[in-house]
């Protein structure tokens, strides 16, 4: 991490976080690879969590790409709601990042179908399954067919407006606040850890 003592750092930071995100794109073991994704569930009642894989990250127009399974619970949670989170934590570098902002179903099927090719087949299994994601099965391992899946297949963009990053330095704590406004103007600030 840079020197973060000086105020002007705070674009340094906005770079490295950048960098970090795109890390987690391209090296299968980056630690921010996985985050947490949040949603709200049960008409807004209840909170819940999943691990996710960072598909896509595009700083210029501030989003993130997941994928998922259309059957999935998570879908019916971001069309009632489209408000999440993901929490990013790297226990070796003791960095925490939490980017909050709005998700949405790509409906663009070209963009579905280019994510779809990109995904290698050992990834393409789990969206095989005849039943919908958290059905009961009758045993450990389902059994799936050799083709498919592309029916179900769906990817998730979340638009961030916030992101809130913590590093447990050593010596002491660091916490920044990044917001994008509606029109897309950036404002960062140290805040309190
Ligand atoms: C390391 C790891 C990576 C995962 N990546 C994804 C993913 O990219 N997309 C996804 O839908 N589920 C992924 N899952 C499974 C989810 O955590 C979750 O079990 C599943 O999506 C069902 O969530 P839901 O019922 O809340 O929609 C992953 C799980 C683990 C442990």
């Amino acid at each position: 991490m840079t020197d973060l003592s000086q105020p002007d750092r705070l674009d340094d930071l906005v770079n490295h976080i950048q960098f970090r995100l795109a890390a987690a794109v391209s090296d299968y073991s980056a630690p921010w690879r996985t985050p947490m994704l949040a949603t709200i569930a049960d008409g807004g009642s209840t909170p819940t969590l999943r691990t996710v894989v960072i598909r896509t990250v595009d700083s210029i127009a501030g989003c993130v790409r997941i994928y998922t399974d259309r059957r999935s619970d998570k879908i019916g949670q971001i069309a009632d709601c489209s408000a999440v989170e993901l929490g990013f934590w790297d226990p070796s570098a003791s960095e925490q990042l939490r980017v909050a902002g709005r998700a949405q179903i790509l409906t663009n099927a070209d963009a579905v179908d280019t994510a779809w090719a990109g995904l290698r087949p050992e990834a393409r299994l789990i969206y095989r399954s005849a039943t919908v994601s958290g059905a009961p099965l009758d045993a450990a391992t389902p059994i799936l067919p050799d083709a498919g899946g592309r029916d179900v297949f769906t990817v998730i963009e979340i638009r961030w407006e916030r992101w809130d990053w913590l590093w447990l330095d050593q010596h002491s704590h660091h916490r920044a606040r990044i917001h994008w406004s509606t029109d897309g103007e950036r404002r960062a600030e140290w805040i309190v850890p």
